[in-house]
This record gives C-alpha cells, sequence and structure tokens, in this order.
C-alpha cells in the first residue's frame, strides 16, 4: 500500500514537472532552439562532408586514436577551421541582436524628400536592423547601464540606406577627434581590465557636454526592457531634398508602438546575473511566437529659414530639438518579422554606414557625420575585408554596378565580363543624369553648448525619477576613488541644478562607509 502511494506521488510529480517543462517551452522558444529543430526534421539532414565535399564514413568520425593525423580529413578539416572562426569584433557596439522586416510608408514626405523610400503610402522597403549595448563586450551583459544602438539599413530600389542610431535622441560629443577618448574612457582599464568608474567620471568632467545624455542614461531609461520596448533616434539633423530642389533638415525618431518600458536598476542587476542575454533571448522569443515588434517612425522637420532663425545650432548632436518647437510628424512604421537563421552570418556580418545614403537624402553637415563616413567603412575593411560588401546582408536588392574588381574574398561574380575601367566606349555602366543636383550645406560649428537641455532635462523630471536618478549618480560616483575627481563631479553636477550636487553629495556622504570616500571632503 504504501509502495503504491509513493509511486502514484512520483507520477504525479512527473506530471507536473512535465506540464512546466512545455510551458517553459512556450515563453522560451530561444532555449529550445536545437529541439525544434529535430522535431522539423524526419531524420539526420544528410550524409556529413569535408569542407571541400567529401563525404566521410563513420570511421573517420568516430575517433582519432591510434590513427595517423595527417591523413584524417575530418580532423584536419574541423580542427583548422575552428582555429580561425574569430574575425575582429566591432570595435564599440560589439555585443548586440538583431532582425529582419520591413518599413511601411503610412504618411509620404514628397513635399520634403524625393527618395523614393519614402515616397508613396504603402510601400515597403526591406529592413535589417541591430541593436547593441555600446560598451559590452562578447559575453557581456545585455541590463547594463549603456546606451544602445539602434541600426537599421533599409534595402531600397535605390541601394542601401542606413540609420545608424541610438536609443538616445543626442550623442555625447559634438567634436570626433575624442571618439577614441570617450570610447576608452568607458572600456576597461589597461592594467586591471576592469570598467573603471575613476576613467568614466574623469572623461564627464572633462568633457562637460557628455553630461547630457549621461543624466538621461541615469535615468530608467538607461536601463531598457529588452530592445523592443526602447525608442530609437536618428539623432543628426539630415539634410534632405525634394523634387523641386527645395532643401529640409530632418531628425529621426523611432518609438515602440508596444510602449516604452524600462528595468530598475535593481531588476537590471539580477537579470545580469541570471540572464546576460536578456535581450537578445527577448527579441529572438517575441519574433519566433509572433509577437512582431514594431516602431512608428516620425521626422522633425525643419525649413532652411527654420535652421535660420533657431537660436541655437540645430546639427549639434549632443542637444535634442524640442518636440514642441518641431512637432513630429509620422511617416512610418518598422516591423521586425524575421529572426536571423544564423546569427554570425546575418548580424554579426551586418556593416552599417551613415553614410549609405540614397539619392534625396544627402547626410548631416556636422563633422562627427562626416568623420563617421570614414569611421565605419574603415572599420569593416578592418574587420570583415575589402569586399565586406558582397556579404548577402550587405548586399543592395539591385546587382551594384561598379568598376572595383578583384580583392579578397568574397568577391561574388566580381561583376563577370563587364567593361572594368570608366569612362570605356564599350557599354560599361554610365553614371546617370541628375537634373536637380544639391550639395550638403557648410555650417560653422562652434563648440558644443548644452548645459541648459541638460539642466531642463533634470528639472522636468518627476520626483521619484530624480529620486532613482540621483541614486543611481551615487552609486556611480560612489565607486570613484580619486576626492578630487569626486569633487570635480560634484561641482560638475551642481552647475547643472544645485539641488541635484547637493542631494548626491548627501547621497555619497550617507554611504560614505559603503563607497570609497574621504571624511574631510567639502564642496566648495
Ligand atoms: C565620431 C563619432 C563616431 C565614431 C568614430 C564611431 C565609430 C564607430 C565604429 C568604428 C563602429 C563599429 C562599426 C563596425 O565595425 O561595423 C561603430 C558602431 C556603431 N555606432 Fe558609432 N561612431 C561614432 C558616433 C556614433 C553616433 C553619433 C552614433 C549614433 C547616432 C553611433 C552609433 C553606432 C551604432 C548603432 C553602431 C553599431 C552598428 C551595428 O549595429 O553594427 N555612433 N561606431
Ligand atoms: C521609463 O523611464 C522613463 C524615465 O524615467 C519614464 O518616463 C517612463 O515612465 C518609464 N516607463 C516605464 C514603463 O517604466
Ligand atoms: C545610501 O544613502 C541613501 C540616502 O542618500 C539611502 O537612502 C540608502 O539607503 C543608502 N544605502 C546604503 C546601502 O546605505
Amino acid at each position: 500500500m504504501f509502495i503504491v502511494i509513493r509511486e502514484m506521488k512520483t507520477e504525479w510529480c512527473f506530471l507536473v514537472f512535465c506540464i512546466g517543462i512545455v510551458a517553459g517551452h512556450d515563453d522560451d522558444p530561444a532555449a529550445n532552439q536545437i529541439v525544434d529543430f529535430r522535431d522539423r526534421t524526419s531524420g539526420p539532414i544528410g550524409i556529413m562532408t569535408t569542407s571541400l565535399g567529401a563525404p566521410i564514413n563513420h570511421n573517420q568520425a568516430s575517433t582519432t586514436l591510434n590513427k595517423r593525423l595527417i591523413f584524417h580529413e575530418f580532423f584536419m578539416d574541423y580542427n583548422l577551421h575552428f582555429n580561425r572562426e574569430q574575425i575582429p569584433p566591432r570595435v564599440v557596439h560589439t555585443k548586440g541582436g538583431g532582425a529582419f522586416g520591413y518599413f511601411e510608408v503610412t504618411h509620404d514626405m514628397k513635399d520634403i524628400c524625393k527618395a523614393k523610400v519614402f515616397s508613396k503610402v504603402g510601400k515597403k522597403t526591406p529592413v535589417a536592423v541591430r541593436f547593441s549595448p555600446q560598451v559590452q563586450l562578447f559575453g557581456g551583459v545585455d541590463t547594463s547601464r549603456d546606451d544602445r544602438g539602434f541600426a537599421v539599413k533599409f534595402y531600397t530600389e535605390d541601394g542601401n540606406f542606413d540609420i545608424v542610431g541610438l536609443n538616445t535622441p543626442m550623442f555625447v560629443i559634438k567634436d570626433p577627434l575624442f571618439f577614441p577618448t570617450f570610447v576608452h574612457s568607458r572600456k576597461k582599464n589597461p592594467q586591471t581590465f576592469l570598467y573603471d568608474s575613476n576613467m568614466f567620471w574623469n572623461f564627464l568632467v572633462l568633457f562637460p557636454e557628455g553630461m547630457h545624455i549621461q543624466m538621461r542614461l541615469f535615468t530608467d531609461l538607461g536601463t531598457p526592457d529588452g530592445y523592443r520596448h526602447m525608442p530609437g533616434f536618428g539623432i543628426h539633423t539630415f539634410q534632405v531634398v525634394n523634387e523641386e530642389k527645395e532643401n529640409y533638415f530632418i531628425r529621426f525618431h523611432f518609438t515602440p508602438d508596444a510602449g516604452v518600458k524600462n528595468l530598475s536598476s535593481s531588476e537590471a542587476q539580477k537579470i545580469a546575473g541570471l540572464d546576460p542575454d536578456y535581450a537578445n533571448r527577448d527579441l529572438f522569443n517575441a519574433i519566433d511566437t509572433r509577437n512582431f515588434p514594431s516602431w512608428t517612425v516620425s521626422i522633425q522637420v525643419l525649413s532652411v529659414s527654420d535652421v535660420k532663425h533657431a537660436d541655437f545650432d540645430v546639427f549639434d548632436v549632443t542637444r535634442v530639438l524640442p518636440e514642441d518647437k518641431y512637432p513630429l510628424r509620422t511617416v512610418g512604421k518598422l516591423i521586425l518579422n524575421k529572426n536571423p537563421l544564423n546569427y554570425f552570418a546575418d548580424i554579426e556580418q551586418l556593416a552599417f554606414c551613415p553614410c549609405n545614403l540614397v539619392p534625396g537624402i544627402l547626410g548631416s553637415p556636422d563633422k562627427l557625420f562626416e568623420s563617421r563616413c570614414l569611421s565605419y567603412r574603415d572599420a569593416q575593411h578592418y574587420r570583415l575585408g575589402g569586399n565586406f560588401m558582397n556579404i548577402g546582408v550587405n548586399k543592395p536588392i539591385h546587382e551594384p554596378l561598379t568598376y572595383n574588381r578583384d580583392g579578397r574574398p568574397p568577391i561574388g561574380g566580381n561583376k563577370r565580363n563587364i567593361p572594368n575601367y570608366y569612362p570605356n566606349s564599350y557599354n560599361g555602366p554610365v553614371p546617370y543624369l541628375e537634373e536637380n543636383e544639391v550639395e550638403l550645406i557648410e555650417i560653422f560649428e562652434s563648440k558644443a553648448d548644452n548645459l541648459d537641455q541638460t539642466r531642463e532635462l533634470y528639472e522636468n523630471m518627476r520626483f521619484d525619477e530624480k529620486a532613482r536618478l540621483i541614486e543611481n549618480i551615487v552609486s556611480s560616483l560612489g565607486s570613484v576613488t580619486d576626492p578630487l575627481l569626486k569633487k570635480q563631479s560634484v561641482n560638475l553636477l551642481s552647475a547643472i541644478n544645485p539641488h541635484l550636487g547637493s542631494s548626491v553629495l548627501e547621497g555619497l556622504l550617507a554611504n560614505r562607509t559603503k563607497y570609497y570616500w574621504d571624511k574631510d571632503f567639502k564642496v566648495k
């Protein structure tokens, strides 16, 4: 009798366990990917081969013990290829996730921009999108307090158009000279290989314009709840032109249709340990369960006269364009409905560049934009090789007709037998005639100036938002060990808003046993 009851209990437990597992799979198809693969196939999908297609027999595939390795094609092929499977990572935005989908025009912008991608209501353009924390390395955590890349590649009929943006409407610096300075100060310390608060705050003190974006990152928005619930911004003010040769200036916005969701600091820290790939998992699972992420795409529009009469530099990427002055105008929807089939091929090899532009969109006249045109291409030549544009995900929908030939693989068809020099008299490709050509305007840039907007950002926060902001700043500044730097940082915060400075100071002092702190510290 006793034994029977125990058996029943075991069965019952097993049943509950199974239900639990099944429920788990429904929630997390990403975790079940390989099992799903088996379930969708009726058996092994074919005979295994070497890289060159020679079939491998069971004897070769079972062991190398007591065999000659040099003649062991399977051993050689498998191990030598393995040694070469890593390539240089992106120097920033190293870790990321992405997906495919389309952009659909809901409101055309023909009146200001002739680009075909925005020309007709209902027009759909395929897209690839990649999201990425800025400083995390491969194996890093998705929930760190950091800005996130929001890079969109539109595969238009006039070639690829990329918006290589962020989930913040502003950038850190205006002068591209100091991009490596900014990135090095956020990356790991050269000796300890640890993230370093002294370096982090030293940068902010030396480049106070960086406080605008950093203030936003110290709010809940600095820890977005995955990628689906965060907004995106093109940041730069793009010059566009219509058929009438009239110039306009626009900033792109992507607003998540499922709403903005953030994590609290403590949730983000907990998830960092439990599931460092939280955002990638969330994105994959949402798409796999047909819960397609979408964003409303809109623009802020400035006329030439708006640009001339603005009382600040509208091209300053460290500033936002106030929405009450330049309201959002909806243009379309961005929808992600397809997961990558192979992460490395489809996402790691994606090569975005702000200068991948199409007729009608001229890019931005600011110096940061200009410098990015060099950096991304250079980085991709290094990371993916001189013919990275021939990699599947980077190819435009229509075959490019260039006079470039040869080089490192992949070279694709290498333009077959088409004449290989320009100009030529033998029917090679020729340029088209642009009747309404417009040039990017020239601007004069002064040093970044955004303290007013940084202050405004702080002052417009609700009380509870300010409280969490201050807590997050205290916890970051609390680990600064250089007393002078701590003082300079508090002074910077006080210059933004005296209450902000004094609250942070109070928090630091209250927690002085927890954080490194000089007891004799006084604000000036
Ligand atoms: C002087 C300024 C900047 C420089 C030199 C720079 C440089 C770079 C480089 C070299 C990469 C790696 C590219 C690759 O290996 O494929 C990169 C990635 C990225 N950058 Fe920048 N960047 C700058 C400013 C910005 C700004 C202002 C934004 C946002 C508006 C931005 C957003 C991104 C994003 C989203 C990625 C990741 C792209 C991807 O997902 O593949 N960067 N940046
Ligand atoms: C996310 O954070 C921002 C900034 O604090 C806040 O305005 C917004 O309400 C937050 N959203 C959610 C859903 O928590
Ligand atoms: C740190 O100080 C703040 C007051 O500014 C307090 O609310 C918080 O509980 C303190 N944290 C610790 C760990 O003592």
